[in-house]
């Protein structure tokens, strides 16, 4: 069994691999039980990465939760009752196209394998027969073993399984969520009876779900595990459409405004009418221009009222809502925006990383940077400099997460710095110790100015707000 395949299978541009080097060597992001030879397609954060994961989580938080008057939080579970995955149509439909190489016996995504060998081609356009047909008229072959010789197209469904207890039988199955929409869908009426909310109101979520991906590759853009942020809006469904579009500015929004991505870098890719998802009537990517090209960080969707319909059909629960105007009970319908926490993470690398002729430097925005500020005492043989830098810590810190370094000659700290994309290094030194100043260093223009330590924190606040 292969357990680890390399990262770089669909890509080979030298910007993916110095970014994948990068986020290894300053520790944002390891491969998978490394020590064992990898596991394909799971990626483990480091300190780095950890902290810009807390940063993107608490962002989209800010601003899609706490600065939205009628939009609340949950947090439900990633087990969840087998028969919701049968209502929510994930059972029979959610599966991917699936090719087996008879020989190798690698298995592919059709879709995948027929844009990699055929330009221009996008897969989502075809259905199984259709992919099928290509394969065999252009023959392509593994892209593994080189031969021709395949299965059949057939579906292959994407949620992981797992069992209930000790005893196994069939009735015990359970899935590990492919999707945190559907914890929203069925707490729905709880949250409204339990919040005096009326429609319109959303629910967002932050939390993992699994798909058994068969496509690896792309670092951390596809991997089995991942996050997911969702905002599920109910609705009349009267307006859906600007409603729509009232999604489509706030998603922008956060990518543009918040965390500072230039608008050009994106697009929006409507799905095309015959191959949407089951639930949806109208769909569209938000797609980041990755160095492989365009490719999906968020969707919106208009999942109709498909979902709570479907769970109220299931469950024999109503959750019909009564419309105060009319006197009359419905359904709500659902505008769904939803974002991969990880591959914002990419995305985020991706476009702050850049060289500059002496050095690496992440160009984070400073409200999303792992460290705020590193603190740094000039010698670190020099007691009275490492004490008097401690002192900056522990007062910063309250406030700040800040970082810490003492070893090797300042230049090689900023650089350290630098790559991890910390907007400010303070450096305690021996004028420190006369005159209670330090020195402050802009990580994008490398300026440094003395600032006095009691005006540190006031300082920071200002050129991080
Ligand atoms: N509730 C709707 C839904 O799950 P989706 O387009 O299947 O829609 C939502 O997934 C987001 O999850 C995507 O826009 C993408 O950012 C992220 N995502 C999907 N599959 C992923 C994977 N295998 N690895 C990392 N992120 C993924």
């Amino acid at each position: 069994m292969v357990y680890y395949t390399f990262i770089m299978a669909n890509t080979d541009t030298n910007l993916m691999q110095e970014i994948v080097a990068l986020a290894k060597r300053r520790g944002f992001i390891y491969q998978s039980s490394e020590i064992y030879g990898g596991l394909a397609s799971v990626y483990d954060y480091g300190p780095q990465g950890v902290e810009l994961l807390r940063n993107i989580r608490e962002s989209w938080w800010n601003y899609f939760i706490h600065q939205k008057q009628n939009v609340v939080g949950i947090e439900s579970q990633i087990f969840m009752h087998p028969d919701v995955w049968k209502a929510s149509g994930h059972v029979d439909g959610f599966h991917d196209p699936l090719v087996d190489c008879k020989k190798c016996r690698n298995r592919f995504r059709a879709d995948h394998l027929v844009e990699g060998a055929i330009k221009g081609i996008d897969g989502d356009d075809y259905d199984n027969k259709g992919l099928q047909d290509l394969i065999m008229e252009k023959k392509i072959p593994c892209p593994h073993c080189g031969n021709f010789d395949w299965t059949d197209v057939r579906n292959f469904n994407l949620m992981f399984a797992t069992e209930l207890g000790a005893v196994s039988d069939g009735d015990a199955k359970v899935y590990l969520r492919p999707e945190t929409a559907q914890g929203m869908f069925v707490q729905f009426k709880n949250v409204m009876d339990t919040n005096r909310l009326k429609i319109p109101f959303g629910i967002g979520q932050i939390g993992k779900v699994f798909r058994n991906e068969i496509t690896k590759g792309k670092f951390i853009f596809r991997t089995l595990e991942f996050e997911q942020m969702e905002l599920q809006y109910f609705i009349k469904e009267d307006g859906w459409e600007e409603t729509f579009e009232m999604w489509r500015g706030e998603i922008e929004k956060w990518y543009t405004d918040v965390l500072g991505i230039d608008k050009s870098k994106f697009i929006w890719k409507p799905h095309n009418p015959d191959k949407l998802a089951h639930y949806a009537k109208k769909a569209e990517d938000y797609e980041y221009q990755y160095s492989w090209g365009h490719d999906e960080v968020s969707g919106l969707h208009y999942r109709t009222d498909f979902d709570l319909s479907t769970h109220q059909k299931h469950s024999g629960k109503s959750l019909e809502v009564l419309d105060q105007e009319t006197n009359t009970s419905f359904v709500p319908h659902v505008i769904e925006s939803t974002f991969g926490l990880n591959r914002v993470l990419l995305m985020l690398l991706t476009d702050a990383y850049t060289v500059e002729s002496n050095r690496t430097v992440l160009k984070l925005s400073v409200k999303i940077a792992p460290y705020k500020a590193a603190i740094f005492p000039l010698l670190a043989n020099k007691p009275e400099l490492v004490d008097k830098a401690r002192g900056v810590f522990d007062n910063l810190s309250e406030t700040f997460n800040v970082a810490w370094d003492a070893r090797g000659n300042i230049g090689k700290r900023y650089l350290a710095q630098d790559e991890i994309g910390t907007p400010y290094c303070i450096t305690i030194d021996f004028d420190s110790l006369n005159d209670d100043t330090v020195t402050v260093r802009d990580r994008d223009t490398t300026n440094q100015e003395r600032v006095n330590i009691s005006k540190l924190a006031e300082k920071l606040q200002v050129l991080l707000s």
